[in-house]
């Protein structure tokens, strides 16, 4: 029996490799990286930090991974990290944050996810023996629960400013930066150079199977290194990691268009059936978030249907549901699901 191929549209986490980078993960000259010595990791450390305009970069695991080494780095035990309400870290890292870096988290809300100077400022709490210290800010740039909205460079100096004033350190979670970057048509520079610090990932819609980058300064990175020492992520011949990351920030970043022009194109044509509600204006990159509440189902109720039809969604809460457009999605796909949700409508509709 032949199994049925999906569209999945549940995250840009599902990409394949090129088999341009299966080439260079083959081809790829390595070494043991605790040493330094993995030639392949550490021209493509030089590379994004370069790309980064920042000094140094650090191959790391996973997205989270990243997060937790940058944390370790910019505070010490027991401080006080402010951070967007709906933030990746404070919802989906395991509290990595409090059970390994024993950090206080003091969430901030954002509109859509874009931090108010005023609202940090707010959050502020003045030297006193009952509060602990304040040490960090963490933004995140796309917003992964807000559906990928950008916080734009400007507004990133405004907080820049605010960190500074109160003599904080400024961390982005950029997971999903050169989607700002390709979307808003500027150099990813002109959002880093407000940041002391970031991270981002390869393994999302850049395409490679593992992998993220931290990047700072030379005495950030540094720590970053030990810290990930400690998490048990010291890699050995990690160049077989390295080698599609490097094809994929030379290749894969202005792609990235595609997936965007993709999303516009599906919650577009979502928010022309009728049931179906799309904040078309939070729709600034590759996710889509939309909503089923005017139908008689639940989002894990409709999420069942789109898979029987050979679709993957995921439900995001009761009634929204999410669509992320990346490199295995084109344009025939979009038109494939949006013919395939009206259908579920209409017999939902009776
Ligand atoms: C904004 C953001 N930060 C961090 C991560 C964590 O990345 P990983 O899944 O590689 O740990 C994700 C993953 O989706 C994310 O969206």
């Amino acid at each position: 029996m032949k199994t049925m191929e999906f569209i999945d549209l549940r995250s840009d986490t599902v990409t394949l490799p090129t088999n341009e980078m299966l080439e260079a993960i083959k081809a790829a000259e390595l070494g043991d990286d605790v040493f330094r010595e993995d030639s392949t990791v550490n021209k493509l450390e030089i590379m994004a930090a370069k790309k980064m305009g920042k000094e140094e970069a650090l191959l790391v695991a996973s997205g989270t991974q990243a997060n937790l080494v940058s944390l370790l780095g910019n505070t010490k035990r027991g401080n006080l990290v402010i951070l967007e309400a709906e933030s990746h870290i404070y919802w989906y890292e395991v509290g990595g944050l409090s059970a390994i870096a024993s950090l206080l988290p003091w969430p901030v809300r954002g509109d859509l996810g874009v931090l108010d100077p005023k609202d940090i400022e707010a959050a502020m709490r003045p030297k006193n023996i009952h509060f602990p210290e304040t040490a960090l800010i963490c933004i995140e740039n796309t917003h992964n629960r807000y559906g990928g909205t950008i916080t734009t460079p400007d507004q990133i100096k405004a907080v820049s400013k605010v960190a500074k004033a109160f003599g904080l350190k400024l961390y982005m979670d950029g997971a999903r930066i050169f989607n700002a970057a390709v979307a808003l048509k500027v150099d990813v520079k002109d959002f880093t150079k407000h940041v002391d610090n970031l991270m981002f990932c390869l393994s999302k819609g850049l395409s490679c199977p593992i992998g993220s980058i931290v990047v700072g300064t030379d005495e950030f990175i540094e720590k970053a290194r030990k810290n990930r020492k400690i998490l048990g992520g010291g890699m050995r011949q990690a160049g077989i990691i390295a080698a599609p990351g490097i094809v994929a920030l030379e290749k894969m970043i202005d792609r990235l268009e595609e997936d965007h022009e993709n999303a516009r194109a599906l919650a577009e044509g979502l928010a022309q059936i009728n049931g179906i509600l799309v904040e078309l204006e939070n729709v600034q990159t590759n996710i889509v978030h939309f909503d089923v509440s005017e139908l008689p189902v639940t989002s894990d109720q409709f999420a069942s249907k789109l898979r029987e039809n050979g679709v993957l969604a995921l439900p995001r809460d009761k009634k929204r549901l999410r669509m992320v457009t990346h490199r295995g999605i084109e344009k025939e796909n979009v038109d494939k699901t949006l013919n395939i949700v009206d259908s579920i409508v209409k017999k939902l509709h009776g």
